[in-house]
């Protein structure tokens, strides 16, 4: 945790133990984590898994780099520091959604090993799943449905991850999604099947 600036703060304990909180709900919180180059398909899985884990009823916030870009982090552009920021603050309100019971997705770049792993800390090791979209920069490149490649390609978007910007991929992500060869469908059914695994509906609840 980073020292606050404020002094004088004492921390705030609720009623309810988190133990309880999990048993009630249904759910324990968790953050997937999804990394991998623009394009290479984080919205798109988040928000397939978001409308398949609301279909079942289960609670759960997408947080999208773009969208997020508009809002909270609208300060913020994209050299290497204001990237570190973004992915500092993400990490914080991933680890509140969390703290609540929610299924947190959260889809950004995130190009730096460094600032994933202190998102992995502020979340807490044992509920954070990074899962890195593993589609090659040609893959991306080629679909580039935002037009972004080609402006970064003709020298109008400097810092361009994957161009003129680099990408750190995961070493040991929890989990690989073949975002360039397989169906969204496969990829939904992967993480589907990997939170399952992750027992976060408890069997006895
Ligand atoms: S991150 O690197 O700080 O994690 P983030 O995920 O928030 O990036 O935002 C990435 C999105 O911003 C891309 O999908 C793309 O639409 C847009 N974008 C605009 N400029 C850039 C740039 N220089 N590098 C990467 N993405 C950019």
């Amino acid at each position: 945790m980073t020292t606050p600036k404020s002094t004088n703060i004492t921390w705030h304990h609720g009623h309810i133990d988190d133990e309880s909180r999990t048993r009630l709900l249904g759910q324990r919180g968790c953050v997937l984590w999804f990394t991998g180059l623009s394009g290479s398909g984080k919205s798109t899985v988040a928000r397939a898994v978001e409308a398949e884990l609301v279909e079942r009823r289960h609670f759960c916030a997408v947080l999208d780099g773009d969208n997020i870009r508009h809002g909270l982090n609208s300060d913020l552009g994209f050299s290497p520091e204001d990237r570190t920021e973004n992915i500092r603050r993400i990490g914080e309100v991933a680890k509140l959604f969390a703290d609540f019971n929610n299924i947190v997705l959260t889809a950004f770049i995130s190009p730096y090993r460094a600032d994933r792993d202190r998102a992995r800390q502020t979340v807490g090791e044992e509920r954070f799943y990074e899962i890195y979209c593993a589609a090659d920069l040609d893959v991306c490149e080629q679909r580039d449905p935002k037009g972004l490649y080609k402006k970064a390609r003709a020298g109008e978007i400097p810092e361009f991850t994957g161009i003129s910007a680099p990408y750190e991929a995961p070493e040991s992500p929890e989990l690989v999604l073949k975002t360039g060869e397989q169906t969204l469908e496969e990829s939904v059914q992967t993480v589907m099947d990997f939170l399952a695994s992750k027992n976060v509906w408890p069997e006895e609840i």
